[in-house]
C-alpha cells in the first residue's frame, strides 16, 4: 500500500514537474516572439475578424489579424492558415474561433434542454463530440460554454445557457470545459473554451437583449458570477465579455470585473476577448467619445482581443509614441500566444482534408445525440396516465408546423448542422415507432406565424378520425437565441387557438412542446391532459421525442427554470428573498389581484412513468461544527411498475440571518435509477460553506438554525433542521 502511495506521489510530481517545464517552454517562446513584433503585429494578435472583410487575406499576409471565427471547413482554414503561416512575416498561426454551442455537424439539444437532464455528464459528452467534430473542420476555439444564469425567459438567450440557478449552472460550467477542452488543449480533438458573457449579461433589463443590467454586489456575487468561478477553476482557456452594462460601466471597459475580480481574486491567466463590435459600442454606451478612446478603455480593463471592429488596430500610433502604455498591449499580446502555443497550433496549424468525412454524423455520435435528447424531455402533466401511449393504436393524428420540418428541430446556434442531416422527422419517427397496422394521420393545422381558418378546420377534421392526437406546438427554432426577446410568452402565431380546437374534439390530446425558452401556456396547464417539454432537441429529436412518447424511454428530465403563468410574474424564480407580507388570505400581502403568485411548474419539476416516493429524512446530527459536516439522506422508492430515474435535489435556507435569505436554494443533486419497486437510501453531505452568503464585501458564514429539504423539486421534499455552531471562543 505504501509502496503504492510513494509511486503515485511520485508520479504526480514528475507530472507537475513536465507541466512546468512545458510552461517554462512556453513562455520562453513567447518571449522570443515578442521581442520580435511590430506594433502592427501585436495590435494584430489582439485583432479578430469574421470572413467579412475583403481585404481579410491581405491584412492576414500582414500579420494584421490574430483570430478569425465562424468561417469553418477544413479547405477554408487552412488556406487562410497557409496565408498565416507561409505569407507574414513572423508566421504565426490563427486561432480559428466559432460558435459551437450544441454541437458542430451533429446537433444537440440546445443547452437549456441540456440541462433539463440535470446530468452535467451529458454536456461533458456533447462537448467532446462537438470538439472532435469542430477539430475536424478546424476550429481550434468555441465560444462556449454560454454560462449566465437567466431568470427572465422574456429574454431569448435563456435558451443558450443552463437556466436560473447557480449551482447547476457551475456544475454544468465545468463539465461543458471539461467536455470541450478535455485533458490537454494541445490533443487533437481538444476545443480551447470561452466562457461567457462576463458578467451578468443574462439579467438584461426587462429581459430585452443587449439592455443594461444594474445588480447588488449581494446578487453577482452569488447568482451571476458563481459558474464563472467554476469554469475558471475548470481551466477555461478563455473568457469573453458581455454587451451589458453593469451599474452603469459596461462589462467590455470595467477592471474591477475583470482585472479585479477575474484575475486577481480567481487568478484566472487565460485570455479575454470582447464581444462582437462591443469595444466601438463603448461609444453607444457613452463612455467613450471616439473609437480610439473605446479601444484604449477596453485594452487597459484587460479586455485582450478586440472582436470585428478593428479597434485595438487605431492604437498603433499611440503605443509608438508611448502615449499608451506598451506593456498592456504586451500583456494581452503574451497572453494570446500564450494561448496559441498551449493550443499546439505552431507545431500543428493545419487540419487534415479528410476528418470531416471520417468524423462528422457518426452513428455514435448520433446515438449520444438521441441518448442526451431523451434525458432533456420534461414530462410536465400526465392525467390519468395518457402517455406513455401504445405502439398498437389504431389511428393516432400528428398535428402542428414542426411534425415533418427537421431543420425546426436545431434551435438556434446550429453551427455546421443541416436541416437535411436530421434525417428522421417526427412523423416518420413515430411511424417508425407504432405497429405496422397503426394509421399515422398528419395535419399541419397552422403555420408558424400564420395560417388560414381552413387549415385549423383540416387539423380538427383529422384530430376526429384519430384515437389519440399528439400536437407539437411552440416557437420555431429562431424564436430563441440572440436578439430574440419577446414580450410575449404565447406559442406563436396561431398553435393556441389550433391546441384549442382540437382539445375541443374531446380526443385524448398530448402537447408536445417545441420551444428553446419556457412558454406560458397556461390554458393548456389546465386543459391539455398530457404536456411534454420537447425543447430544440437537435439531430435526433423525432427519435428521442418518439422513444419517449411510446415509453421506451421513460423520462427523467427536470425543468432548470422555473415556467410562468403568464408574463406579468416575470421576474420569477425559485431562490427569491424573503418578504415582510407573504402571502395570505390577507389582502395586503404580497400577491396579485388577478393571478396566483405560484409559477405553472416551479424550477426542478419533471415527472416519470413511474412514481417515486420520499420517505424517512434522516439528519446525521442535529449541529454541524464550524469546521465539520453532516449528512442528510432519505429514502426514495420507485413506487411504480418500470424502471425509472430521479433527481433528487437537496435545498438549504437560513431562516434568521443578518440579512434576508432566499427562501431555498439548490446545494445537491443526484440522478438515482431505480428498478420497479426498488428503494434506496439517497445521501447529501452538508458543510458550512455550503451556508456562506455574501455580506459588506466578503462572504461571510453564521450560525443558527438551517432548514433542509430533500424532495423532487424546489417546492415539495421532506423538511429537517439543523444548527451550524459558531467558532469556539
Ligand atoms: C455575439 C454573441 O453575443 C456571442 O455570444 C457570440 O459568440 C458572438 N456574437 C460571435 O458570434
Amino acid at each position: 500500500m505504501k509502496t503504492a502511495k510513494w509511486f503515485f506521489c511520485a508520479s504526480l510530481l514528475t507530472v507537475a514537474s513536465h507541466l512546468g517545464a512545458q510552461t517554462a517552454t512556453i513562455e520562453a517562446k513567447v518571449d522570443a516572439l515578442l521581442e520580435k513584433m511590430t506594433v502592427e503585429e501585436k495590435l494584430g494578435q489582439l485583432t479578430q475578424f469574421t470572413a467579412a472583410p475583403t481585404d481579410l487575406k491581405e491584412q492576414i499576409a500582414q500579420g494584421r489579424v490574430g483570430s478569425v471565427f465562424n468561417f469553418g471547413g477544413s479547405v477554408n482554414t487552412n488556406e487562410l492558415q497557409r496565408i498565416a503561416v507561409e505569407k507574414s512575416r513572423l508566421g504565426i498561426p490563427l486561432l480559428f474561433g466559432h460558435d459551437v454551442i450544441h454541437g458542430y455537424r451533429t446537433i444537440f439539444p440546445n443547452p437549456l434542454a441540456i440541462a433539463a437532464t440535470w446530468d452535467p455528464g451529458s454536456a461533458e459528452r456533447s462537448a467532446r463530440i462537438a470538439a472532435i467534430e469542430a477539430r475536424a473542420a478546424g476550429i481550434r476555439w468555441t465560444f462556449a460554454p454560454m454560462i449566465d444564469i437567466a431568470r427572465d425567459p422574456r429574454w431569448g438567450r435563456i435558451a443558450e445557457g443552463a437556466g436560473e440557478d447557480p449551482f447547476l449552472g457551475s456544475a454544468f460550467a465545468r463539465a461543458y470545459v471539461r467536455g470541450f477542452q478535455g485533458s490537454d488543449l494541445s490533443a487533437g480533438d481538444s476545443l480551447m473554451a470561452c466562457a461567457k458573457h462576463y458578467v451578468a449579461y443574462g439579467a438584461s433589463e426587462a429581459g430585452r437583449d443587449y439592455n443594461t443590467t444594474d445588480l447588488s454586489e449581494r446578487t453577482l456575487r452569488e447568482i451571476y458570477l458563481p459558474p464563472f468561478k467554476a469554469a475558471v477553476e475548470a481551466n477555461v482557456g478563455s473568457m469573453m465579455t458581455g454587451f451589458n452594462a453593469l451599474n452603469g460601466i459596461p462589462a467590455t471597459a470595467n477592471p474591477w470585473l475583470v482585472e479585479g475580480i477575474l484575475r486577481k481574486e480567481w487568478g484566472f491567466d487565460g485570455f479575454i476577448v470582447s464581444d462582437y463590435q462591443a469595444v466601438e459600442q463603448l461609444i453607444p454606451h457613452g463612455v467613450a467619445a471616439t473609437k480610439e478612446e473605446a479601444a484604449r478603455k477596453a485594452l487597459s480593463s484587460g479586455i485582450d482581443m478586440n472582436m470585428v471592429d478593428g479597434a485595438y488596430a487605431l492604437l498603433a500610433d499611440d503605443v509608438r509614441a508611448g502615449r499608451f502604455p506598451v506593456a498592456v498591449v504586451d500583456r494581452a499580446v503574451r497572453r494570446v500566444l500564450r494561448a496559441k502555443f498551449q493550443l499546439g497550433l505552431f507545431d500543428v496549424p493545419y487540419v487534415e482534408a479528410d476528418g470531416e468525412d471520417r468524423l462528422f454524423l457518426l452513428p455514435e455520435h448520433r446515438a449520444a445525440a438521441r441518448e442526451v435528447a431523451e434525458k432533456s424531455v420534461v414530462l410536465l402533466r400526465n392525467e390519468g396516465g395518457l402517455l406513455p401511449l401504445s405502439k398498437e393504436i389504431a389511428t393516432i393524428a400528428l398535428i402542428g408546423p414542426f411534425i415533418e420540418d427537421g431543420g425546426e428541430m436545431l434551435g438556434s446556434w446550429h453551427a455546421a448542422g443541416r436541416p437535411e442531416d436530421v434525417t428522421t422527422t417526427i412523423a416518420r419517427a413515430i411511424r417508425d415507432e407504432v405497429s405496422p397496422e397503426t394509421t399515422v394521420l398528419l395535419a399541419q393545422g397552422t403555420g408558424l406565424l400564420e395560417g388560414p381558418d381552413s387549415e385549423i378546420e383540416r387539423a380538427v377534421a383529422t384530430a376526429r378520425l384519430a384515437d389519440v392526437v399528439v400536437a407539437f406546438l411552440g416557437e420555431g427554432g429562431k424564436m430563441s437565441g440572440e436578439a430574440r426577446s419577446r414580450v410575449s410568452l404565447a406559442m406563436q402565431g396561431r398553435q393556441e387557438e389550433l391546441l384549442k380546437a382540437v382539445v375541443a374534439t374531446g380526443k385524448p390530446v398530448v402537447l408536445v412542446v417545441k420551444s428553446g425558452r419556457p412558454l406560458a401556456i397556461e390554458w393548456a396547464a389546465e386543459n391539455v391532459p398530457a404536456i411534454v417539454y420537447g425543447w430544440f432537441l437537435g439531430t435526433e429529436a423525432g427519435p428521442a421525442l418518439a422513444n419517449v412518447l411510446f415509453g421506451d424511454v421513460n423520462p427523467s428530465g427536470k425543468l432548470p427554470v422555473t415556467i410562468p403563468r403568464s408574463v406579468g410574474q416575470i421576474p420569477i424564480y425559485y431562490n427569491h428573498l424573503r418578504t415582510g407580507r407573504p402571502a395570505t388570505e390577507n389582502q395586503y400581502t404580497s400577491k396579485y389581484i388577478d393571478s396566483p403568485n405560484e409559477p405553472l411548474w416551479p424550477f426542478g419539476y419533471g415527472l416519470s412513468y413511474t412514481q417515486f416516493a420520499y420517505s424517512d429524512l434522516a439528519v446525521s446530527s442535529p449541529t454541524i461544527e464550524p469546521d465539520g459536516s453532516i449528512t442528510v439522506s432519505a429514502l426514495l422508492a420507485n413506487r411504480g411498475d418500470v424502471q425509472g430515474e430521479e433527481v433528487v435535489q437537496l435545498y438549504l435556507a437560513d431562516p434568521v440571518a443578518s440579512v434576508s435569505r432566499p427562501v431555498r436554494e439548490l446545494k445537491g443533486f443526484k440522478r438515482v435509477a431505480l428498478a420497479a419497486g426498488e428503494s434506496r437510501r439517497v445521501e447529501f453531505t452538508i458543510t458550512p460553506d455550503m451556508l456562506r452568503f455574501w455580506n459588506e464585501g466578503s462572504w461571510v458564514v453564521e450560525p443558527g438554525q438551517f432548514l433542509v429539504w430533500v424532495g423532487p423539486d424546489s417546492q415539495k421534499g421532506l423538511e429537517g433542521t439543523f444548527e451550524l455552531r459558531g467558532p469556539a471562543r
